[in-house]
């Protein structure tokens, strides 16, 4: 059962690294863009990029023109915590992101938060991840990015349960990269993911990040339809 409005912050994770949670945040922003909405995005932590190097923000503003930013950035590409202790680093905390997301709310009415990795992974010292970032920042909901070939049920089914035992509001799942030819196993892991109440909100078509900004920003609310609907101006 998908809710009316979305909150005004979504943060983005996946069933996994490299399942297209930057390219689903460009499309949510460009969506929410076409809605009518302000709208930025924060990736917290930024792994596997050197300075003046693009980051997955520099991805999500390529590909709708918004601008987009970062809380660290550690050149390993590697989680968080084992990134920054190569370099000595210390990572923000929890209360850094929460007020840095709160910043960006005042000027935006949607701030969609990209997380590194998948949801378990620990962005702070203290070990700290996405969701639990979910679980402080008022008026948040999770968003998963889900592969669409074999294995993805697991994975996904992995995720949301985390979510629900964390009393984190799903907002639905969204496929990362959907071809024009699905196999079987394909159609059959759409069909699944998109019986579970919080439903399958969308699917980028395989391809998509090819796309210039025009294109994208003009293409992407017909990718995300359960989303776009409730995109309704605050
Ligand atoms: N719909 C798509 N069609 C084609 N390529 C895609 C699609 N979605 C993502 N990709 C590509 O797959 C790779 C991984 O995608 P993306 O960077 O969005 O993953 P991610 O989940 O954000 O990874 P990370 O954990 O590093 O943040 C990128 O090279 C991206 O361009
Ligand atoms: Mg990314």
């Amino acid at each position: 059962m998908t809710e009316a409005h979305l909150p005004r912050v979504v943060l983005v994770t996946g069933t996994d690294t490299d399942v297209g949670k930057t390219v689903v945040t460009a499309a949510l922003v460009a969506t929410a863009r076409a809605g009518g909405l302000s709208v930025t995005a924060y990736k917290p932590t930024q792994t596997g990029v050197a300075p003046g190097e693009p980051g997955d923000m520099a991805e999500v503003q390529r590909l709708t023109g918004v601008a987009a930013v970062e809380g660290v950035r550690l050149r390993a590409p590697m989680a968080p915590r084992p990134a920054a202790a190569l370099e000595g680093a210390d990572l923000p905390t929890l209360g850094d992101h929460v007020a840095r997301v709160a910043d960006l709310g005042v000027g935006h009415d949607l701030v969609v938060v990209e997380g590194a990795g998948g949801l378990l992974v620990e962005l702070t010292d203290a070990g700290e991840t996405l969701a639990d970032l979910a679980t402080v920042l008022p008026d948040s909901g999770v968003l998963v990015v889900a592969r669409s070939a074999l294995g993805t049920l697991n994975h996904t089914m992995l995720t949301r349960e985390a979510l629900f035992h964390r009393g984190v509001r799903p907002l639905g799942i969204v496929i990362g990269a959907w071809p024009e030819h699905p196999d079987v196993i394909e159609t059959t892991n759409r069909d699944y993911l998109g019986a579970l109440p919080e439903g399958l909100v969308g699917a980028v078509p395989l391809g998509a990040p090819r796309h210039d900004a025009a294109t994208f920003a003009a293409d992407a609310p017909d990718w995300l339809p359960g989303l776009a609907q409730r995109l309704g101006t605050p």
